[in-house]
């Protein structure tokens, strides 16, 4: 595995990759990973024929009140965990190469972007966007891959890969759970024993609102049902729990049949946990 930190050297190696390997896929990451990193990249593998794996933290994705400087870095044991799992290529950029003084440009995906986390974190996919954008255009690959746990940012990247015309695919990889159903996420280590028992209310409420809403029962009643079982298990807020369109992300008050997802956050303790399903 090559270790890369200069766009130069970076377009260089990846011509000569593309020519002795052939497609090349990109999973954009901020490090300090985990299984579900790797299951990205074991998923990488068998989708292309080559794998760039980019660690950037990414500090236009952060709102001035979230803690940039705190951001787990572990490159020395990510570095490790890609060079075991074959990986060709770490990009991993000084933020001075991404957005060196002068740095002018925004870019705003509307529709998906809007509500939900969205809302909560001002600016947070302007900057996924921006930054998303310009791996795709650094690397080039034939094929890109982003975890469904954030299904919001997920949504948000295929508009503008289908708005700016970019020539992948990009692959949702289906989210990696613990073996009692809570999802992996790097916060949930944050979690006391307590929290993390009462936590498995958010992934269970999923699963029950998804069979009744299949089964026809009013979503209105279903969600707030579910958003109610979530407090009592011990969360201390509910910023959403709903269901949306899996494409637009638009909020549906019925289910018409077309393809949806149920998408929802609660706090529980000091953590904020985020989870989705599809209906
Ligand atoms: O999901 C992440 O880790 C980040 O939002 C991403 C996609 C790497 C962009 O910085």
């Amino acid at each position: 595995m090559q270790t890369i930190n200069q766009l130069d050297s970076l377009r260089q190696d990846i011509s000569a990759l593309r020519v002795a390997k052939g497609r090349i896929a990109l999973v954009p990451t901020m490090g300090a990973l985990h299984e579900g990193h790797m299951t990205l990249v074991q998923q990488a593998r068998q989708h292309a024929d080559a794998v760039v794996v980019s660690i950037f933290v990414n500090p236009a994705q952060f709102g001035p009140n979230e803690d940039l400087d705190a951001y787990p870095r572990t490159m020395d044991r990510d570095s490790e965990l890609l060079r075991a799992a074959g990986v060709d290529i770490l990009w991993a950029p000084p933020a001075a190469a991404v957005y060196p003084p002068g740095f002018a440009t925004k870019v705003h995906v509307d529709g998906p972007s809007r509500d939900y986390c969205g809302g909560a974190r001002p600016g947070h996919f302007d900057g996924v966007a921006l930054v998303v954008a310009k791996l795709f255009n650094q690397v080039q690959p034939d094929v890109a891959l982003f975890g469904e746990k954030d299904f919001q940012q997920l949504a948000v990247i295929r508009q503008m890969a289908r708005d700016l015309d970019f020539a992948l695919e990009i692959l949702g990889v289906p989210i990696v759970r613990d073996a009692d159903g809570l999802a992996l996420s790097s916060r949930n280590a944050y979690l006391t024993a307590e929290e993390r028992v009462a936590a498995l209310a958010l992934p269970t409420a999923l699963h029950q609102a998804a069979a009744e809403i299949r089964a026809g029962k009013d979503v209105g009643q279903t969600l707030a049902a579910a958003t109610a079982a979530i407090i009592a298990a011990g969360f201390v807020r509910v910023d959403y729990f709903v269901l949306a369109d899996a494409v637009t992300l638009q909020q549906l008050h019925h289910f018409d049949g077309r393809k949806a997802r149920l998408l929802a956050a609660a706090k529980i303790g000091k953590t904020r946990l985020i989870d989705n399903l599809a209906i």
